[in-house]
């Protein structure tokens, strides 16, 4: 599985390269607004402690917009992939930046008739959001299963990127139903690592070998 950090933030970025788990990066414009930097100017500086896959989405409604926005972005690094939300407007824009070898992540996807249909139109990533649908008292997890099953019967190659993941069992969860992708804010990656039982047993074997030494 790999892991993506959802976050424009170089400090926490930077942090998530020095684990080594880290395997991309996602952004939004929610995200970027927190920070001080240009959008711009963040996905430079990100792209260059990244290699791997930069989320970057574009801002415009309509295809035309999405498509100009999207053929600057992928001027910013060869890493950079476009993020377009799932619209009609938005369809019609993965199809036609697909077609001239741009890679495309479809974003806020909420049904699995969404991810069907951009994996039609050649996405390299679908993005469901887990976290928003459990918003709404609906089993978002639901969909991941649901899209991993339809992609696998058909042998679409879109990537299935769990969005919105918001604790560590949403990871887990991601994994065993076969996601192929789990972006996370870093807080998660952070707890995904400890256990109540590792820190105790770690500090009895120290204190253990403490009094035999004295
Ligand atoms: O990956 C999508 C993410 O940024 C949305 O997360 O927690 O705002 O629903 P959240």
């Amino acid at each position: 599985m790999k892991f993506f950090i959802d976050t424009a933030n170089l400090k926490e970025i930077n942090s998530a390269v020095e684990m080594g788990v880290l395997d991309g990066v996602t952004t939004n414009p929610s995200l970027a607004a927190k920070e001080t930097a240009s959008y711009n100017e963040l996905l430079q500086d990100i792209c260059k402690v990244v290699p791997g896959p930069v989320s970057a989405e574009v801002l415009a409604t309509d295809t035309e917009g999405m498509l100009s926005e999207a053929r600057e972005l992928v001027k910013i690094a060869d890493n950079i992939v476009v993020k377009i939300p799932t619209t009609l407007e938005g369809l019609r824009a993965v199809k036609a930046l697909t077609s001239e070898g741009i890679s495309v992540n479809s974003t806020l996807v909420f049904s699995a008739s969404q991810a069907l249909l951009v994996a039609k139109a050649g996405a390299s990533f679908v993005s469901p959001f887990v976290g928003r649908l459990d918003d709404i008292s609906t089993e978002g997890m639901q969909l991941i299963g649901d899209i991993v099953t339809i992609y696998n019967n058909y042998g679409y190659r879109t990537e299935v990127l769990a969005a919105s993941l918001r604790h560590p069992m949403h990871v887990v969860q991601s994994a065993l139903l076969g996601a192929d992708v789990a972006t996370m804010p870093y807080k998660v990656i952070a707890q995904l690592i400890k256990h109540p039982l590792t820190d105790i047993g770690l500090e009895k074997f120290l204190e253990d070998y403490k009094k035999k030494m004295q």
